[in-house]
């Protein structure tokens, strides 16, 4: 089955083709890095804007890439949520109108739970039970799969995603937008022991799945329950970097913090780069090794943009006695190809919907 996938829940224009779910045919994606940098984040309005005027030439060029045609298209998917709603609302009309003209079954998928299924583009596929921690610019969430649909939250952020920490520490020290990647640059040559700061301490709740997906002998219907901490909280930690920053620059809360980095040395900004790196980074591993031990999956792997960070790949491979098949780094951050195979597996097990009837969820939760 073949599937166009179409994403544009913020600042990417993509589109892709993929074969069952697995064979990717094309990665089109069309990034607004460039043009949000100057403001040092995404504005919603030029996002929608810049969708609508390169929409068509993203689905032309990744149809071309992919080598196909219209014709061998078997249907689309679309994400619809979450995300920014001008933006979305562009991706979600055209794919409406695509479906509806080009009469192809459409499939409205969830944009997180489609990170996720970057790692099944991944050659060997990922087995199940697996352990997600899906990591990005607006989620911090950690599931456990029992199939590809089918699958419990362990935890999640009670604030701030990773992703947008690493943002807003990135504009503390005066790095340019996206956090991410610029942080990572910086670390290489700071000291990550240079500062301590706080690992934040999540209480215990019931966390219920089912029998079966830990105890493969277990056949019936009982709930496996344990007390486990799998939340995350990151805006704690921002604000102790903002706190260490502006001790160091002799400054207080008064003083605006849009012009504390000027004050901070090359040297003192590589080290705030590398120290919350690593924080960061050991905050999300600890809770993954927390799920791993606890529900002992056959796979773990990670997902969302901050998926990209080397430091986390590093940390994770030499924590988790398994080996994990990590997907490509232009994988991890946005794009249609896991949009497509999302909406494979989705095709699978549901009707598709009535492209009259499709609407955005700019709050759709996994
Ligand atoms: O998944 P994504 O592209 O968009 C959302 O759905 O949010 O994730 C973007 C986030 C940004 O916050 C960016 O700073 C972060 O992913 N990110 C990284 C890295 N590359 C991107 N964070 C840490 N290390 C990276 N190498
Ligand atoms: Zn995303």
């Amino acid at each position: 089955m073949r599937i166009l996938g179409i994403e544009t829940s913020c600042d990417e224009t993509a589109a892709s083709i993929v074969d069952d779910g697995k064979t990717m045919l094309s990665n089109t994606v069309a990034t607004q890095i460039d043009i949000h940098k100057q403001f040092g984040g995404v504005v919603p309005e030029i996002a929608a804007r810049s969708h609508i005027e390169i929409f068509s030439s993203v689905i032309e060029q990744s149809i071309k890439d992919a080598n196909t045609s219209w014709d061998e298209i078997d249907a689309i998917a679309v994400t619809n949520g979450p995300g920014l709603s001008g933006s979305l609302l562009v991706g979600t009309l055209a794919a409406r109108t695509l479906a509806l003209s080009k009469n192809k079954p459409l499939y409205p998928v969830n944009h997180v739970l489609g990170h996720v299924f970057a790692n099944f583009l991944v050659d060997p596929q990922p087995e199940f039970p697996m352990l997600a921690l899906i990591v990005s610019g607006g989620h911090s969430q950690l599931a456990l799969f029992n199939s590809p649909l089918e699958y419990s939250l362990l935890g999640q952020t009670q604030d701030d995603a990773v992703g947008e920490a690493f943002d807003k520490v990135a504009k503390i020290i005066g790095l340019p937008y996206p956090g991410g990647p610029s942080i990572e640059k910086d670390a290489v040559s700071g000291d990550p022991n240079a500062y301590q700061f706080p690992k934040a301490r999540m209480p215990k709740r019931d966390i219920k799945v089912p029998m079966a997906w830990v105890d493969a002998e277990s056949t019936n219907d009982e709930q496996y329950t344990v007390q486990g901490s799998y939340d995350f909280s990151f805006s704690g930690l921002k604000t102790a970097v903002l706190r260490k920053v502006q001790a160091d620059c002799g400054k207080d809360y008064r003083f605006p913090s849009h012009q504390l980095s000027e004050l901070l040395s090359v040297e003192q900004r590589k080290n705030f780069a590398a120290s919350f790196n690593r924080l960061a980074v050991e905050t999300l591993v600890d809770k993954t090794m927390l799920a791993y031990e606890e529900f002992s999956p056959k796979s773990v792997v990670i997902a969302g943009g901050v998926a990209a960070s080397k430091e986390l790949r590093r940390q994770l491979t030499e924590a988790l006695p398994i080996k994990i098949n990590y997907a490509d780094f232009s994988l991890c951050t946005d794009n249609a190809a896991m949009i497509a195979t999302l909406g494979y597996y989705y095709s699978q097990q549901n009707a598709p919907s009535d492209p009259h009837l499709v609407t955005i969820n700019p709050n759709l939760k996994m």
